[in-house]
């Protein structure tokens, strides 16, 4: 690019690979917000939408899907993570921005973050207002994640996501709140840094392991693992666990009460399951805090711990463990690094 005294900058290259979603979204009245259809625009017109990304990157767009984020699949997710490896490989961008629907945003930002093999940044990036709303908030989110993803500060930091000037880890964060533009936060850990007038600034980073230091690999995998979620609740049962075990569950993680403490009609299924070779790990409905242990009684079932991993993020790590082991103590570690 040319400045105005002339001078060439070098722009670096960013691909953006767009899935859908509000940021996507389009309503008959600029007033909806939340009567619309998300991922109704293509990518040519989201960035046709912010001519200003041009003056921080070398842009190219790549419509992926265009989906309401409470419809990703497994499929999706694989087709997504093996395109990003071959975009960095190649040399095609120094940094990916994928535009995603808000609602399992932080789902895909944290499998992506288990099973892409470069430092590179890829920053998720989402919206509250759909496209067409006032004071639509995508516009100045996707700019944000452009300028991110071309920043070398943004490096080896793990997958971030980036809304409302915020930089979230993949990790951590997670969507808090059903309507308001700050959604993302991650409570207890706190937000990896800032965007202040378009520039990032960091504070923290994950000490967990991300990307290079991950030992999935998925390029060659064409499924996943099958794993549920079960939450449990008052008066909950051994119903939805043996359907699991009927259905050909692979590994079941129970969102417990409190410190991931199971109703004992759950857990005469879940030591049924386990004992037919279900892995079954025990997290948090909580919210916030860590399952590491602490009731002797589930570890002599052979029931294993989330750590501070929520239960949908248990999940994604439990379904990769099980591309690698089926030994419990290795998924174990696996809990325990990751
Ligand atoms: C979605 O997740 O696709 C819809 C909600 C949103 O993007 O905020």
């Amino acid at each position: 690019m040319k400045t105005a005294e002339g001078t060439i900058i070098q722009l670096p290259k960013v691909k953006i690979l767009a899935t859908g979603g509000t940021i996507a979204g389009s309503a008959l009245l600029k007033t909806q917000m939340s009567e619309y259809k998300a991922g109704a625009i293509g990518i040519q017109t989201l960035l046709d939408a912010v001519p200003q990304v041009k003056d921080h990157a070398d842009v190219s767009g790549e419509q992926i899907c265009q989906i309401s984020s409470n419809n990703i699949t497994d499929g999706i997710w694989l087709q997504i993570a093996k395109k990003v490896n071959a975009i960095f490989n190649n040399g095609e961008a120094e940094g990916i921005v994928i535009t995603h629907g808000t609602d399992t945003l932080e789902e895909t930002a944290y499998f992506l973050n288990l099973v892409i093999k470069s430092t590179n940044p890829v920053v998720l990036v989402g919206a509250m207002r759909p496209a067409t709303a006032i004071s639509a908030d995508g516009p100045i989110n996707l700019l944000n994640a452009v300028r991110l993803a071309g920043n070398p500060l943004a490096k080896n930091k793990g997958v971030l996501i980036a809304m409302n000037d915020e930089i979230n880890g993949a990790r951590d964060a997670t969507k808090t709140n059903t309507s308001h533009v700050n959604t993302f936060r991650a409570p207890e850990l706190g937000y990896m840094g800032y965007i202040n007038n378009g520039e990032a600034f960091f504070y923290n980073a994950s000490l967990r392991k991300h990307t290079l230091s991950s030992e999935f690999v998925v390029n060659d995998l064409d499924k996943l693992p099958y794993v549920e979620i079960i939450y449990g609740h008052a008066n909950d049962s051994r119903i939805l666990v043996d359907a699991a075990v009927e259905a050909g569950v692979r590994g079941i993680i129970y969102a417990g009460m409190g410190n991931g403490s199971i109703h004992e009609k759950a857990e005469e299924g879940l030591i049924a399951a386990q004992k037919k070779g279900v892995v079954i790990v025990r997290s948090s409905r909580c919210g916030n805090g860590t399952v590491k242990g602490g009731q002797v009684k589930y570890s002599k079932e052979n029931f294993l711990t989330g750590d501070s991993l929520s239960p949908q993020k248990a999940r994604i790590l439990l379904s990769l463990a099980l591309t690698k082991t089926n030994k419990l103590d290795e998924i174990q570690r696996m809990f325990n690094e990751y």
